[in-house]
């Protein structure tokens, strides 16, 4: 098999793809006659490219996995093309490159703008004879509209089981423990559903800031950036329906069924359901931090780009009827966290009342990140001769759910990569999911712009602005973290 890295020398491909082919060589994952392809526009020697490939990705591989032999028996993997994306004549000389009897995978790390371009021009140079397989990197498109143009484009040259459209959420281990903790038990199968849940939370805090990429992520925002996708993959895993088996098609039509039931947010409701915030400077772990105007890269602008956003959303099926899924995102935040907290309903008469107990609602907290893993929170009877019935909160650690005897979890790119090596589609996205989410968000960034978008200030190092605390708190609930 080829895999040919369109932007080679991206940040993307340092810091994810490459140090994920590296672990899946170290476990003797990666087929041995895998050849490696790096494109790029840079005029340099395979020789250079692999000097300064080492170096960033040592950086991102595991210790104990590091070593010089493993690098050089992955580095005889590699082969490097200078090579501009839209120069049709170059393609050509990358189709005397390929062997139809070969299996090629075209990795595009590009913006989403070069993925028609690239696939016409592979289809001209005659590239696609034979198993021939597209990667897309998120986001595809900047709305329906484009996205639609997008698939279109790359449908002429590809059929659907041929597309591998990446959300890495999909690719993260807790991820797909949460399909299993859902349709692999029963006791909690059973008790998923508007009867027993009182609410959601999905909450992907980061406290990076904008990172050297102002100018791209000044053009998306947070609703699109994060909210599009990875918030919208972990929404539907956590609401839709039991798929009939786990093929790409059984999951992808319970997952579209879900978006498609999203309640619209429009210009009627958004003030009640939905907050946009930026973040000015402030201060986190100690150190001073610029606000999202004063980054190093801003151009002077008043830019009302959101880094924040809070959501209150409904799935109108009979499954979910009534129950809020409260969702919040936001750069600058204080810290890592990325978790799904259901929230049971209380129980219909506290019995241990008089025992001076308020009724504690249990909840399952699913975290990606930090410390992967999943925790129960019950109530419990403390041991004790002199209070009979004095009652603890516990919680409960589920991680023997996930246990596996891996000295480390594997990163989501490493599945990914594995996947589509193997022609399984499951975790990747499909077409009509990816449009009828953008058709949401479109819905939701028109009511914004009709409302002359609201954007709320928030100190770097807090949990965004006060109306997103209260976007929740109105419905006397708070925030888990
Ligand atoms: C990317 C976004 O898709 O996901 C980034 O473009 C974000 O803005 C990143 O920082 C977060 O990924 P993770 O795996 O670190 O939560």
């Amino acid at each position: 098999m080829d895999i040919l890295i369109f932007g080679a020398r991206g940040d993307l491909s340092a810091r994810k793809l490459f140090p994920a082919l590296y672990h899946l060589d170290s476990c003797r994952l990666l087929p041995e006659d895998v050849q490696i392809l790096a494109l790029a526009r840079e005029d340099i020697s395979l020789e250079v490219f692999l000097n300064d490939l080492k170096e960033r990705v040592r950086r991102y591989v595991d210790d104990q996995r590091w070593s010089t032999e493993q690098w050089e028996a992955f580095a005889s993997r590699f082969s490097y093309l200078c090579f501009d994306f839209r120069d049709q004549a170059q393609f050509q000389l990358l189709a005397e490159r390929l062997a139809p009897e070969r299996t090629a995978m075209f990795y595009l790390a590009t913006p989403p703008s070069l993925f028609g371009p690239i696939c016409e021009h592979l289809g001209a140079a005659q590239c696609l004879e034979g198993d021939r397989r597209v990667l897309l990197e998120k986001p595809i498109g900047h709305d329906l509209q484009s996205c639609i143009e997008v698939n279109d484009t790359v449908a002429r040259f590809f059929p659907e089981e041929a597309i591998y459209r990446l959300d890495h959420y999909l690719g993260k281990e807790t991820v797909q423990n949460l399909l299993v903790l859902r349709f692999g038990n029963r006791f909690i199968n059973t008790q998923w559903d508007q009867s027993c849940v009182d609410h959601v939370q999905i909450t992907v805090a980061e406290p990076i800031g904008i990172e050297g990429r102002w100018s791209y992520y000044d053009s998306v925002g947070q609703l699109r950036d994060m909210v599009q996708n990875h918030l919208m993959q972990l929404l539907c895993l956590v609401a839709m329906e039991p798929p009939n088996s786990m093929t790409a098609e059984g999951i992808r039509d319970e997952k579209v069924k879900i978006v498609r039931a999203l309640r619209p947010i429009d210009a009627a409701n958004v003030r009640d359901h939905a907050v946009r915030g930026q973040y000015s400077a402030g201060w986190l772990r100690g150190e001073p931090v610029p606000g999202y105007l004063e980054e190093e890269d801003c151009p002077e602008t008043d830019s009302r780009t959101e880094t924040f956003v809070a959501l209150k959303a409904f799935i109108d099926n009979w499954r979910w009827a009534g129950v809020p899924f409260y969702l919040r995102t936001g750069k600058r935040m204080p810290e890592k966290l990325t978790e799904i907290v259901i929230t049971y309903k209380a129980l219909p008469h506290n019995i241990f009342a008089q025992a001076g107990r308020d009724d504690v609602p249990n909840r399952l907290v699913i975290r990606l990140q930090p410390n992967e893993g999943i925790e129960m929170q019950m109530v419990s009877k403390q041991h004790s001769l002199k209070n009979k019935m004095g009652l603890v909160t516990q919680t409960l650690n589920l991680d023997f759910l996930g246990s596996s005897g891996l000295d480390r979890i594997p990163d989501a790119y490493e599945r990914l990569f594995l996947d589509a090596i193997n022609g399984d589609q499951s975790l990747f996205v499909g077409r009509e999911e990816v449009e009828e989410s953008w058709r949401w968000c479109d819905g939701l960034i028109e009511a914004w712009q009709e409302n002359g978008l609201g954007l709320q200030r928030y100190q770097a190092g807090s949990w965004g602005p006060t109306k997103g605390e209260l976007l929740i708190e109105k419905d006397g609930r708070s925030w888990h973290a």
